[in-house]
């Protein structure tokens, strides 16, 4: 009867230690692994790779909005952007809620955790 408890048991301390062992650099992971559940379905990553349903997010800080050849930004998108760079405040207000930045936009996403848009922002400034 006391096997089962203490595998049980070196397992949850494994776990506890894997734990401890995780916040030193989990924020670029999280980052990453946030930017491949949420963003990657319509967006690719990889330098000179054709747009998705969302133009390619490669280097996008610091670049001019909407410039992505081969893709067709909405009417909405590219008034409202127009002449914008993309910076980690305007990014971070885009990925909040799109439709305040461009009213109309295709972009159908939304994110109100702040924590949560700077993990992907950090993730997104290491990608160029
Ligand atoms: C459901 C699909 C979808 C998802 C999910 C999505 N996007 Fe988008 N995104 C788009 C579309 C479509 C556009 C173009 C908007 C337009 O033309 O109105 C866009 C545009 C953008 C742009 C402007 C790029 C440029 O060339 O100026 C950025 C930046 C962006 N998205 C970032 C993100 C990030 C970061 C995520 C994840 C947190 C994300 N998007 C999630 C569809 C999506």
């Amino acid at each position: 009867m006391s096997k089962p408890h203490s595998l049980r048991l070196s397992v949850s301390v494994a776990l506890l230690l894997g734990a401890i062992a995780l916040p030193a650099q989990s924020q670029q992971a999280d980052g990453a692994k946030l930017f491949s559940q949420q963003c990657a379905a319509c967006h690719s990553i990889v330098a000179g790779a054709p747009p998705g349903l969302g133009p390619n997010l490669h280097g996008v800080l610091g670049r001019p909005a909407g410039q992505i050849k081969g893709f067709a930004y909405s009417a909405e998108f590219k008034k409202a952007l127009a002449k914008k760079n993309w910076t980690p405040e305007l990014l971070d207000k885009w990925l909040e809620d799109p439709q305040n930045v461009a009213a109309g936009t295709y972009m159908m996403y939304q994110q109100p955790d702040a924590t949560v848009r700077a993990a992907i922002i950090d993730y997104l400034k290491t990608v160029k």
